[in-house]
């Protein structure tokens, strides 16, 4: 049977044939790629995954919902059942892994990036507040002091999608890599999922013999990692933790060594997957919350958790489901192998409904919708969370190290992002004796930028030549 026949007999039975129903006006090029495009589903699952997923009501809950523990460093924090540790041991534990070329940095910037409306990949966007640096430069120059500090060359892994890979690498070719050597980065595309039409299961065509495709979300990562071949050659340099963070925010940690010695410390951690928390602003906040969800610590997205228990408190009144993640994480390598090869069913497909433009199969009319009518399958690296024996959370400072850029105003934007950094940065030069502007509301009245070649910390500028005062609405960067 040719691949083609085969195809078609497997499409009939998983009821998609119509996919192949333009195949004879297709080029022989593009009759090759929608195989190979075809060929790269997982179809021996998709009959169930359509009936318990696309066609089935989505289940109301997330079932027996209870908090997280985590750990924290500072007495001051304070979030739910909290284990206080000491940070200097955690520190030595990280710093030493770092010496040894133990540790890579892994950034996630598969997104579409749809709710920020730029044009282009999200890590392209300016985003330091006085020089305009884009989130991927910013990244690299924490990499570039990191190697300064700690005396070894750090990999850095970035996982793409098709949507955005070849823009991805134009960028950091134009930019020379913004002062890294090429061959220390390593760029690779996630997998893909189709949209499927929420009343039929069909899967979408956005053209003839072209199916609607997007990114199979973060947790494609680890099947991503282990295809690409990032992860042989990790091990093959003697890199044991994966340092993952978000493109999207540029206050992200690359490599701390206070989180590395927390995934390396037996008493808290098997050293498998390990988290960052911030407490929630507010019950309203929209990040996800580490929960234990039926026994088993993961994340409840925010869009999961009822209205009660994002309001619910405990006997002191802080909020229950404080713990927001702020999607950093420390996965072994070992440990992503072992989630990428486990199977089709290890970390499970998250169903969103969304409104995706199509053709009608039949007459190849287009297609535009007023109402959502397709589902989009993602996969969640912390849903891995689940599979580890032990993952240990670790509560960190929002001030230090969250400042997402999502949305184009309001909460979470370009503006909020970059007072968010300016604050940081006007603290840090308070410390270190500069006077600096502050509004009535407490917010720097200036526009603030520190580069990670100057300081990492505030403890980094003793010695650095730094005026005696900042004026009110002033740029000021070093
Ligand atoms: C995410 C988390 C949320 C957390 C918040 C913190 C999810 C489902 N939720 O929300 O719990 O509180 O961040 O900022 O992740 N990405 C890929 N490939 C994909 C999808 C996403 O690489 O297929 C990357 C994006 O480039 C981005 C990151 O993952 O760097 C986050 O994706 P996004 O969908 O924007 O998550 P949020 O809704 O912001």
């Amino acid at each position: 049977m040719s691949r083609l026949d085969a195809m078609r007999s497997t499409l009939e039975a998983c009821r998609q044939s119509h996919l192949l129903q333009h195949i004879d006006g297709l080029s022989e090029i593009d009759q090759e790629v929608l195989l190979k495009r075809l060929e790269s589903l997982p179809l021996e699952s998709l009959p169930a995954m359509i009936e318990q997923l696309v066609l089935a009501a989505p289940v109301a809950g997330d079932g027996d919902l209870h908090p997280a523990p985590c750990v924290c460093i500072k007495p001051e924090q304070a979030c739910g059942s909290v284990d206080l540790i000491d940070a200097e041991d955690l520190r030595v534990r990280g710093e030493a892994m770092l010496e040894a070329g133990r540790v890579a940095a892994f950034t996630v910037a598969g997104g579409q990036g749809t709710r920020l409306g730029w044009n282009g990949p999200k890590g392209t966007f300016p985003a330091s507040p006085v020089s305009g640096k884009p989130l991927f430069r910013l990244f690299a120059e924490q990499i570039l002091a990191a190697e300064r500090r700690w005396g070894r060359t750090i990999r850095w892994y970035i996982m793409t999608s098709e949507s955005n890979d070849s823009q991805t690498r134009a960028f950091f070719l134009d930019n020379r890599c913004f002062g890294l050597d090429r061959r220390q980065i390593m760029m690779f595309p996630q997998g893909m999922m189709p949209a499927f039409d929420m009343k039929t299961g069909k899967i979408l065509l956005e053209r003839p013999g072209v199916p609607v495709m997007s990114p199979d979300g973060h947790g494609g990562s680890f099947h991503a990692l282990l295809a690409s071949g990032a992860i042989d050659h990790m091990e093959g340099r003697g890199i044991e933790a994966i340092s993952y963070f978000q493109v999207d925010n540029p206050l992200s940690p690359v490599l701390d060594p206070i989180f590395l010695g927390l995934h390396a410390d037996k008493a808290h951690s098997s050293g498998e997957f390990t988290s960052k928390m911030v407490s929630k602003a507010s019950p309203d906040e929209k990040v996800g919350v580490f929960a234990f969800i039926n026994g088993c610590l993961g994340v409840v997205e925010y869009t999961d958790l009822s209205e009660a228990e994002a309001r619910s408190t405990d006997e002191s009144g802080r909020l229950r489901f404080a713990a927001g993640n702020i999607a950093m994480h420390i996965i072994s390598t070992d440990f992503a192998r072992r989630v990428a090869t486990a199977g089709q069913d290890d970390l499970p497909w998250h169903r969103a409904v969304k409104k995706v433009s199509h053709i009608d199969h039949r007459t190849g009319e287009p297609m535009m919708p007023s109402e959502p009518n397709a589902i989009k399958l993602e996969r969640f690296v912390f849903d891995a969370m689940g599979i580890a024996a032990k993952p240990a959370i670790l509560e960190v400072d929002r001030a230090e190290q969250f400042a997402p850029i999502k949305n184009a105003t309001g909460i979470d934007s370009a503006e909020s992002s970059k007072q968010m950094q300016s604050d940081l940065y006007g603290d840090w030069l308070e410390q270190a004796g500069v006077q600096v502007p502050r509004r009535g509301d407490g917010h720097i009245d200036a526009a603030i930028e520190i580069s990670p070649l100057t300081a990492m910390s505030a403890s980094d500028l003793e010695g650095v030549d730094l005026p005696s005062k900042i004026a009110k609405g002033v740029s000021f960067a070093c």
